[in-house]
């Protein structure tokens, strides 16, 4: 039974186990405003948790709203993005919340593909706002989540021979309840529990569906490409 119904044992960890991080509400709680999950994932593109955390409370704190972001000075929003690196995503970010503002009257779409017509927002962002903000049932993989699927379901293939494969393990396990939470707890576990070497098997809360766990060498899967 690889792979399974995971979604009820990881929701049930998430409550008790959610990193507390300061662009989340606590679970059960209602979901951060888009343009909070919206800043934080693209900060967290290429940036550690722990280096995105200090910047998203400057940043927040500097530009509660988009509308307060889109009425910077770029020069402005470039030097409280010092540090952070790849600037690309610092001129999208302004970009983005101008759009928000010119044509969407400061509310951001409320769809996977409103979402991803905004500058700098990508396949995997729309997914993650749809999902976190809003509610919707949206896929949301990452590479922590390519590596979970992996293993769910000892995949025999490298992750980048099996993209549509794991896309399609991904969306069917995405439950129609708590989507937010359940796309963050798999976020969670990839970071804590599933992690690229010696994964934490004796308390991963979905190892009875996992197949690589059942392998007894789980730290064989993602599987790496024949050289
Ligand atoms: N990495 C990308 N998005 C994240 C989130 N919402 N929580 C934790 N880690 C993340």
């Amino acid at each position: 039974k690889a792979g399974g119904v995971i979604a009820p044992d990881l929701l049930d960890w998430y409550d008790r186990h959610a990193r507390r991080l300061p662009w989340r509400s606590p679970p059960g709680t209602p979901p951060p405003d888009p343009y909070r999950v919206w800043l934080s994932e693209i900060m967290l593109q290429q940036t550690t948790v722990a280096a995105a955390a200090p910047y998203f409370a400057r940043f927040t704190a500097r530009w509660p709203t988009v509308a307060d972001l889109a009425a910077t000075e770029d020069a402005e929003l470039m030097a409280a993005w010092a540090g952070l690196g790849y600037y690309a995503r610092a001129r999208n970010l302004l970009a983005c919340a101008r759009a928000v503002m010119a044509d969407h009257g400061g509310v951001f779409p409320a769809t996977e593909q409103g979402l991803r017509a905004l500058p700098g927002i990508g396949p995997y962002t729309a997914a993650a706002i749809a999902a976190i903000a809003f509610g919707q049932a949206a896929t949301v993989v990452d590479g922590n989540v390519e590596r979970v699927i992996a293993r769910l379901f000892a995949l025999d293939r490298p992750i980048a021979q099996a993209k549509p494969e794991i896309r399609d393990h991904a969306a069917r396990l995405t439950p129609a309840v708590r989507p937010g939470d359940y796309a963050q707890a798999m976020m969670d576990l990839g970071a804590t529990i599933c992690t690229p070497r010696n994964p934490a098997c004796a308390i991963c809360p979905v190892r009875r569906a996992c197949a690589a766990a059942a392998t007894g060498d789980p730290a064989r899967y993602p599987v790496r490409a024949a050289k």
